[in-house]
């Protein structure tokens, strides 16, 4: 029996680590979990229904992560603000480590994953750009639901959720030592794609 292949992928809001993550597991024919959409949807989940965020995590539903308002502006923000909360934290932790060590392996991707869900994953990489980068990207996703929205709204969003990711106590957003970095500023979406499948490639083989 071969090891089950578990690739992890962290970095910060709007890196472009989703995007690569689904394609390196369509690559890999491994299921994929986008992690940050669990804390998308402990935050509205916990704003909609007026309860508490650890309460709301244990109620998520693979339904409700279907919903649109999880994409949002609001939604990212919210999710930071309760990911930051222990209690939400270990609500949602044993499904991601269910979620990474099935036997047919899988994908994640997050701020954590290397370091505390899946720290004996085969290959981790952590996939960055600059803020400046970052908001020019998820200011052109976000204006399509929201006209009105700047980029310097964008950029100043990005820049609060980067100090409170990677400065929270439980579980902060960084690089797990033996993380690869890919550093997507300078990349288009199809360099990134053949660079991140040269680093998993690397470590996992051919597919
Ligand atoms: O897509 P984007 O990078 O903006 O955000 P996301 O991946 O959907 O994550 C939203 C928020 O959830 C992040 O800002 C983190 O605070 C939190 N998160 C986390 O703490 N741990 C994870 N494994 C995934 C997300």
């Amino acid at each position: 029996m071969t090891q089950p292949l578990i690739i992890a992928f962290d970095g910060p809001a709007a890196s472009g680590k989703g995007t690569l993550a689904s394609v390196i597991a369509a690559d890999y024919g491994l299921p994929f979990l986008d992690t940050g959409l669990l804390y998308r949807a402990a935050g509205h989940l916990a704003h909609v229904l007026n309860i508490d965020p650890a309460q709301a995590a244990t109620r998520i539903t693979p339904e409700r992560l279907n919903d649109e308002a999880l994409r949002g502006r609001e939604a990212g923000e919210r999710a930071s603000q309760v990911a930051a909360i222990p209690a939400v934290r270990a609500a949602l932790k044993q499904f991601q480590i269910d979620f990474a060590h099935q036997p047919a392996g899988a994908v994640l991707d997050g701020r954590d994953i290397g370091t505390v869900i899946a720290p004996d994953a085969t290959v981790k990489l952590f996939v960055t750009a600059t803020p400046e980068i970052r908001a020019g990207r998820r200011w052109k996703q976000l204006v399509k639901l929201n006209p009105a929205l700047t980029f310097d709204e964008v950029l100043n969003d990005i820049r609060i959720r980067d100090a409170r990711d990677s400065g929270r106590a439980d579980a902060p957003l960084e690089k797990a030592e033996d993380a690869l970095l890919l550093d997507t500023s300078d990349l288009g979406i199809e360099a990134a794609i053949a660079a991140a499948r040269s680093l998993v490639k690397d470590r996992c083989g051919d597919i």
